[in-house]
């Protein structure tokens, strides 16, 4: 039987950091909305089965989003947290997903995900028993503060690194751990922590470090100048 890869885009947060009476994720960015920008660079992958786009309750704006009419793409409803969320597009998979394919969850406020950088990921987890995530080794110094405002100490830099989306698991695996950190109510602030949980250790895939995420509204000025610069002249 075939593996099969399925996408699952969380978008059902209300974007509190970002503030404004729209959800980030509906923001346009040159003109589009950030989750067009998301779905579609998971969509230019031909490998990818189906697209789960997990959308809050009573959200109008998803079906004017273009990518809402593509047979690939399908919906749900999420949850109070991100990891509930991508638990019920999970579940939303069940009668489709075997527990060996795999998931890759991608942020729908990651808006500057490449082809490349998917296909890196794809290709490198393809054969591993854990799978992985995009990741960016951290360029600056850390401070670790005293809450005042002062540094307390340096953290060395070595070894860390930045968890981006997409991240790439086993269905199976993934609906597991995420199950047994909501069991012992662990915190899960990416796919990757939960597989950590389970004593596993996921592929550092290393992607471009400008795959950002539109946390706060300082964040857009420089992502639109980032898919400027992509689009051809
Ligand atoms: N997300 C979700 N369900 C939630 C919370 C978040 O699907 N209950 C999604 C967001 O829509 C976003 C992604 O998870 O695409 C990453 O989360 P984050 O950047 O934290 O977005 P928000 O939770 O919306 O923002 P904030 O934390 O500032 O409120
Ligand atoms: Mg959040």
């Amino acid at each position: 039987m075939a593996v099969r890869r399925w996408a699952v885009v969380p978008a059902a947060g209300r974007g509190e950091r970002f503030g404004g009476r729209t959800p980030k994720q509906y923001t346009p960015l040159l003109g589009r909305p950030v989750i067009s920008w998301s779905i579609a660079a998971l969509l230019a992958s031909r490998s990818i089965e189906a697209v789960v786009v997990v959308l809050a309750a009573g959200d109008r704006r998803w079906p004017s989003v273009p990518e809402a009419a593509d047979r690939r793409v399908s919906v749900c409803i999420g949850g109070a947290r991100r990891e509930d969320s991508v638990a019920n597009a999970l579940e939303s998979l069940a009668h489709r997903a075997h527990d060996s394919d795999w998931v890759i969850v991608h942020d729908a406020a990651r808006p500057c995900l490449t082809l490349e950088d998917l296909r890196r990921l794809m290709a490198t987890t393809r054969d591993d028993p854990v799978g992985g995530l995009l990741a960016t080794p951290v360029p600056d110094t850390l401070k670790v503060d005293d809450g005042k405002g002062r540094c307390v100490r340096t953290v060395p830099r070595e070894g860390i690194w930045r968890a981006l989306t997409p991240q790439m698991f086993r269905y199976g695996l993934l609906r597991r751990a995420l199950m047994l950190c909501k069991d012992r109510e662990r915190p899960v602030t990416d796919e990757a922590s939960a597989i950590e949980a389970l004593g596993l250790r996921p592929v550092l895939v290393p992607g471009r470090s400008d795959n950002l995420k539109l946390t706060t509204s300082q964040d857009r000025e420089v992502i639109e100048a980032i898919l400027r610069s992509r689009r051809g002249p």
